[in-house]
């Protein structure tokens, strides 16, 4: 069969089914195995949801329980882990940092073992476990200072963030900061999903999965905009300044970061909850700086494009939330990728489940039965269009 037809962005093009997620765009509706995601933030726990994602329905309360002490049970790293993590530059990226350390948890447990629901079980604890306790810990090291062991009276949320700042968090703080891994933990078919599957159906190890899908997020076109929502807000320094920077915006045809979804056409509802967390620590811990700022920007933005469908989605107010907890702006996709690591689980075992490797066509748009050139009478093909793409 040929499908002749070429989407860029595989825009609206159908790559798997699926029944972990399901989001209705112009209705501002998303659910995880058909629960809202109103629901779920309301009287769920990031690490239940984890288990609905994973394993297709809310656990009993045993499951549950055997599932949370297993997570504490493996949150700590190997001391080789912690040492190849000390090479790491301190400059370096914190997301590029978790890639290398997801991918090098696959060197110490045993691969290709896909059948064994065993196996899986270990690989998706696994994951859950320590991705908080790596990016945690990089903080930690580029600062000079020795990782903190994880706390088994902690929750997962309120462990991540001792683990981070060193104090024990606010229960309101940590139970918010919960709500986030839960709004954050799924969301169908995106880049890094995508990635995470592609790489599944090559049967590869999970940690290699999960590696390649935080190399996916790290984009500024993805999990990568929270960080650039906080440093848009930071250049535009003022209410005032909201309209002439929208203005010169739009008329340099640059993308205003934290708006605009390829499935939301309407606000996300991921930030409307995130809005409302983040007003409830305003309330109890003072009001961020930049707040009046994005709402002045959500206003303008709106009635300028929102005829477009642009609107704020989740990376608008997430940042704004993770700086009153204390988080470095640098740290925000790194604890997207702790959150998503939940969905590129559900999707890499239900991958496996039905498994093809992924091989789509392409539509090719060169040259044939081109001359082989010999070397000195070559002249650069290349750099030209190199400089346009790099600088435009
Ligand atoms: N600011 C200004 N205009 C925008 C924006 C934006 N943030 N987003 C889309 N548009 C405009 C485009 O210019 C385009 O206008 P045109 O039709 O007149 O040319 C139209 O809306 C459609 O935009 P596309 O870029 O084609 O939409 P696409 O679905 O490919 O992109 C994306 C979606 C990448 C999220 C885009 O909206 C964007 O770059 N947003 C800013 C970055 C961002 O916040 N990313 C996080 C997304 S959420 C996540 O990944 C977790």
């Amino acid at each position: 069969m040929t499908f002749c037809e070429y989407r860029p962005g595989l825009e609206g093009i159908p790559a798997t089914q699926s029944s972990i997620s399901f989001v209705d765009g112009q209705n501002g509706i998303l659910e995880y195995r058909g629960i809202t995601i109103e629901d779920l933030a309301q009287h769920s726990t990031f690490l239940e949801t984890s288990y609905l994602l994973i394993w297709g329905g809310l656990p009993t309360e045993e499951e549950l329980a055997e599932f949370e002490h297993e997570i504490r049970y493996h949150r700590r790293l190997k001391y080789r882990i912690r040492d190849m993590m000390k090479c790491f530059p301190e400059s370096g990226h914190p997301m590029d940092a978790l890639q290398a350390c997801a991918a090098a948890l696959g060197l110490f447990y045993s691969r290709r073992a896909l059948d064994n629901p065993i196996y899986i079980r270990d690989a998706v604890v696994r994951l859950l476990a320590k991705i908080p306790t790596i990016v945690a810990a990089f903080q930690l090291m580029r600062k000079g200072n020795d990782p903190i062991q994880p706390r088994d009276d902690l929750d997962y949320a309120a462990n991540f963030l001792y683990m981070l700042t060193e104090r024990e968090p606010d229960p309101l703080a940590a139970r918010i900061f919960d709500i986030c891994l839960l709004l954050h933990a799924e969301h169908t078919i995106n880049a890094s999903t995508f990635s995470a599957m592609v790489t599944a159906s090559t049967l590869t190890d999970p940690y290699g999965v999960i590696a390649s899908a935080v190399g996916t997020l790290a984009g500024p076109l993805h999990g990568g905009a929270n960080e650039e929502v906080i440093m848009m807000l930071e250049e535009i320094g003022s209410v005032d300044n909201v309209e002439p920077y929208l203005e010169s915006c739009l008329q340099r045809k640059s993308k205003i970061m934290g708006f605009g979804h390829r499935v939301y056409k309407v606000k996300d509802p991921r930030a409307i909850i995130l809005q409302n967390l983040a007003e409830q620590l305003f309330e109890k811990f003072g009001r961020d700086e930049y707040y009046d700022i994005a709402l002045a920007l959500e206003k303008a933005v709106s009635d300028r494009l929102g005829h477009k469908g642009i609107y704020p989605n989740v990376d608008f107010f997430s940042g704004l939330v993770y700086r009153k907890l204390g988080i470095p702006t640098d740290l925000f996709t790194p604890v997207f990728a702790i959150a998503r690591t939940a969905g590129w689980l559900a999707h890499w075992k239900e991958q496996l489940g039905e498994n093809r490797i992924f091989r789509p066509t392409q539509i090719y748009t060169g040259a044939r039965n081109a001359p082989y050139v010999s070397l000195e009478k070559r002249h650069s093909a290349h750099d030209e269009s190199l400089l346009n793409f790099v600088t435009s």
